[in-house]
């Protein structure tokens, strides 16, 4: 089942890079008395994360923040090293690169995407979703294009 507004993000266990390397880290230590914007992208390096979906939120993490918003959140099926090299090679600074390399995120929220057809394996579908203090607020699914799950519709929505 998906997901929907009003529910509340299940608790997972994922990584992020710490200074020291690899760190665990949990959907609920993440969202816990915070407003968050969270997106989700098929895949780092794919053309339209890199070239589209994920600069918009790198231009518009300022603003983005300004409206109220503690954490930007980007999210992939990828190991943690591709997401990390992937946040630095985008100067993505100001986002957090929560790496999903089991898919679990994604499986748990029902927006997994089969990309197995192109050798991609089982993937996350791409949206974004506004997060208060665990709980959905907006849930913006993108099964084609980068519309809705956008950093302008965000902005516009915040
Ligand atoms: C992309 O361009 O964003 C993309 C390409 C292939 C698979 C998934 C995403």
């Amino acid at each position: 089942m998906t997901i929907k507004v009003g529910d509340k993000i299940p608790s997972i266990a994922l990584q992020v890079m710490g200074a020291e390397g690899p760190q665990a880290v949990t959907t609920d230590g993440l969202l816990a008395g915070k407003k968050v914007v969270l997106f989700a992208v098929p895949g780092a390096y794919t053309p339209g994360c890199s070239n589209t979906h994920m600069p918009g939120f790198v231009i518009h993490a300022d603003k983005i923040k300004a409206k109220g918003v503690d954490d930007i959140i980007c999210t992939s099926v990828n190991d943690v090293f591709v997401m990390a090299a992937w946040g630095r090679d985008q100067n993505a600074e100001h986002i957090t690169m929560l790496a999903d390399g089991n898919g679990e995120l994604a499986e748990a929220l029902g927006l997994t995407l089969d990309l197995t057809g192109a050798k991609l394996g089982v993937r996350s579908k791409r949206y974004a979703m506004i997060v208060n203090d665990g709980v959905v607020e907006l849930l913006n699914v993108d099964d084609k294009g980068i519309e809705k799950s956008s950093a302008e519709t965000i902005l516009e929505a915040l």
